[in-house]
């Protein structure tokens, strides 16, 4: 069976655009493949975190993780932090990255532009989401259109591990969804949707109310035509509602063009409120009853004993091949 990984940050509470690149992906494919899904906590703290607050997201976005689908039987959930085999091999890869290929990343242009005291964590933590996937021999890793660029340079790092040292790592392949890979802010249809965006008003989160959700769609900008549309060039925020509409209903973006023919945004708007509400609501309710259940610790309790037991084998061959630690004698 093949191995898939995939992580996502606890910077926040998810947002639709979460839900809709990732976890929606991930709850299909659990069945097919043998899945290791990370809250990556220490991707979080490369920017300033209040610790109270990251506590609380870690443990919100475990219970969003199982609220959403996936099941503890056939994946293994767990804390990036509790495995720390994660930064030991993380540390490993720095080694062998290039100032100048994580200089290069977009998220950490977007990230540190015009900031004061920016971590060196925001420019080598590529480095870190290397070493989370390849810990588990990973052979897809199913993101959103975000993490591409990350992922061509794990592809990178361990063809040079392999060539440099020993051929150890499978070379992940990307997989990214059709329709959903990049959900964009509602109040700029040009920018991704972010949990960490400072106006509330871009992003749905996972947690919204329905009354919020309504209010949030209603203001979401859109254009002075009219007409429901899918041009993603003219009319960005039309497109990405419609997005949006279909990643929610599976309905197609065409069904969803001719079903609006004629009617005004307004009609439109309800819609897509309508299709994010029923998506949302079911999740909302087991979520819920998981944050006040004991469950949750024993699934993270195991998901870290299970993940520990791959990572540190594969840490231990890294190690031998690039010569760390001593030959231990046999007695
Ligand atoms: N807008 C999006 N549309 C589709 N997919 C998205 N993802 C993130 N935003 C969108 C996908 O969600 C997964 C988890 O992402 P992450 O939390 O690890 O980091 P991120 O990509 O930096 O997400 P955010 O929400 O923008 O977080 P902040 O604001 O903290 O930086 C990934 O698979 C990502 O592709």
């Amino acid at each position: 069976m093949k191995t898939i990984f995939s992580g996502i940050q606890p910077s926040g509470t998810l947002t639709l655009g979460n839900y809709l690149g990732a976890l929606q992906q991930f709850v299909q494919l659990q069945d097919d493949y043998q899945c290791y899904f990370c809250i990556v906590d220490e991707h979080a703290i490369t920017v300033p975190q209040d610790r109270l607050e990251l506590r609380n997201n870690i443990r919100s976005l475990a219970a969003l993780y199982l609220a959403s689908g996936i099941d503890p039987k056939k994946s293994t959930l767990f804390i990036q932090s509790e495995v720390p085999a994660h930064t030991q091999f993380g540390w490993m890869l720095q080694s062998i990255s290039y100032i100048g290929e994580l200089e290069r990343m977009t998220q950490f242009k977007d990230k540190s532009e015009g900031k004061e005291g920016v971590s060196s964590a925001l420019l080598t933590y590529p480095a870190l989401m290397a070493a989370d996937i390849l810990l588990y021999r990973t052979d897809v890793v199913p993101v959103g259109e975000d993490q591409k660029q990350h992922l061509e340079l794990t592809r990178d790092l361990a063809q040079r591990f392999n060539n440099r040292f020993n051929d150890i790592f499978t070379i992940p392949e990307v997989r990214i969804p059709k329709v959903g890979a990049r959900i964009m802010s509602l109040q700029e249809p040009t920018k991704k949707m972010s949990k960490s965006d400072t106006n509330e008003k871009g992003f749905i989160s996972m947690l919204d109310k329905p009354k919020k959700i309504e209010k949030k769609i209603k203001s979401a900008v859109t254009d002075s035509e009219g007409v429901v549309k899918f041009d993603k060039e003219n009319k960005p925020g039309v497109s990405n509602l419609l997005t949006i509409y279909s990643s929610c209903t599976g309905e197609s973006i065409k069904t969803l063009e001719e079903k609006y023919e004629g009617r005004g945004y307004g009609d439109f708007k309800q819609g897509v409120a309508e299709a994010v509400i029923n998506i949302l609501k079911p999740i909302q309710e087991k979520y819920d009853a998981l944050m006040e259940s004991d469950e949750l610790d024993d699934i993270l309790d195991n998901g870290r004993e299970k993940a520990s037991l791959t990572a540190n084998k594969t840490v231990a061959k890294a190690k031998k091949a690039m010569g760390l630690g001593r030959v231990i004698k046999k007695k």
